[in-house]
């Protein structure tokens, strides 16, 4: 059920999240699946719900710095404490660090691995919510398994139904694609997820060039993040990047996803339908409004959705890699 962030349903999400039960709640990149993180029958019906594989990690959502205690292992002075005084700035914010996991953190949350990913969100819900649940949200995105990441409350009741006790609906999410992941558990830095927080941004905090760990990495075990895997996200119909189909080749129901005015699309007569992100090509809207489209067109009966590709810098780094991400099983 979808229920408005008044203070009385803010109480009741926290009531059951402190009774093992499941919340869908808005962060500022996408909605979340939450349980408490210290309970592991809760964590384990988020992997049901989800029909998540139990090798695939989830994060810990936080709502200050204070409390990275309870669950990373840090000893001040060491160069993971001084790294992290270096991004500190950026907490709340769209980014997941990668740290020794503490021994409080049940093991069916980081897959068994020795590491966990926390992340304190900037969007006041979920700061509400967390705090009234006095407990780490363990969150991953509220989509069923492999589907489009949820943008709005409604996107998450379509992936889930009566599956999950409440959903607090903080409207649609304002970046619209997921954090950034920073791993701080090897000896260098390394992004394992493109997002907000951009490569130059985290470089330029740390003092040192933050190299990618962004590999296709199908067949390894175990799974480190499987977030770096090539198909993930993707809609049912298919969907390729506009530049590599010929039109000569489409189908007769073809949707195209813009990231301009619609009438800078030349050839409009081709396409059933046609969704522009931006006006501009402003590539923050374009990443606010691409989840939303891929699933309205995926809802449509098309034969293929295309959709424009972008330059790789900034967010449209992390635009592109969910492009080629949601793509790849079509292409
Ligand atoms: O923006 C976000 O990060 C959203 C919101 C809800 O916070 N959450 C999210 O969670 O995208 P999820 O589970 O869909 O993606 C988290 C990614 C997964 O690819 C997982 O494999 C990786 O983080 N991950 C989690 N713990 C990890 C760990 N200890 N080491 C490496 N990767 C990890
Ligand atoms: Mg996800």
């Amino acid at each position: 059920m979808i229920s408005a962030p008044t203070p009385e349903n803010l109480r009741r999400a926290a009531q059951i999240i402190n009774d093992g039960g499941l919340v869908g709640f808005p962060t500022e990149t996408v909605y979340g699946l939450g349980a408490d993180g210290f309970n592991t029958s809760a964590v384990e019906k988020i992997y049901r719900a989800k029909q998540r594989p139990s090798t695939n990690p989830l994060i810990l959502h936080l709502s200050s710095i204070e409390q990275l205690e309870s669950v990373a292992l840090l000893q001040s002075g060491s160069a993971l404490g001084r790294r992290l005084t270096r991004i500190q700035h950026l907490f709340p914010g769209p980014l997941t660090v990668i740290l020794p996991k503490s021994s409080a953190v049940p093991p069916i949350v980081t897959a068994g691995q020795d590491s966990v990913g926390i992340r304190i969100p900037d969007h006041p819900v979920a700061q509400a919510l967390i705090e009234a649940s006095g407990t780490a949200i363990a969150a991953p995105s509220a989509n069923v398994s492999a589907y489009v990441s949820p943008t709005t409350a409604e996107h998450v009741e379509e992936g889930f139904g009566d599956a999950i006790e409440m959903i607090l609906d903080g409207g649609p999410c304002s970046l619209g694609l997921e954090s950034t992941i920073l791993s701080l558990v090897g000896s260098e830095p390394k992004i394992l997820r493109y997002g907000a927080v951009s490569a130059e941004t985290l470089s330029d905090a740390l003092g040192v060039t933050v190299s990618t760990l962004i590999k296709q990495v199908e067949d390894s075990k175990p799974i480190r993040s499987p977030g770096q895997f090539k198909e993930h996200y993707s809609p049912s119909t298919p969907m390729r990047l506009r530049d590599e189909v010929q039109p000569s080749s489409y189908p007769s129901k073809v949707g195209l996803i813009s990231f301009y005015d619609n009438s800078t699309v030349s050839d409009a007569s081709r396409y059933t339908t046609i969704r522009n992100l931006s006006d501009s090509g402003d590539l923050d809207e374009v990443a606010k409004h691409l989840y939303r489209a891929v699933r309205e067109l995926d809802g449509l009966g098309l034969e293929l959705i295309v959709i424009d590709t972008c330059e790789e810098r900034g967010i449209g780094r992390a635009v592109m890699d969910r492009l080629r991400k949601a793509t790849a099983r079509f292409s």
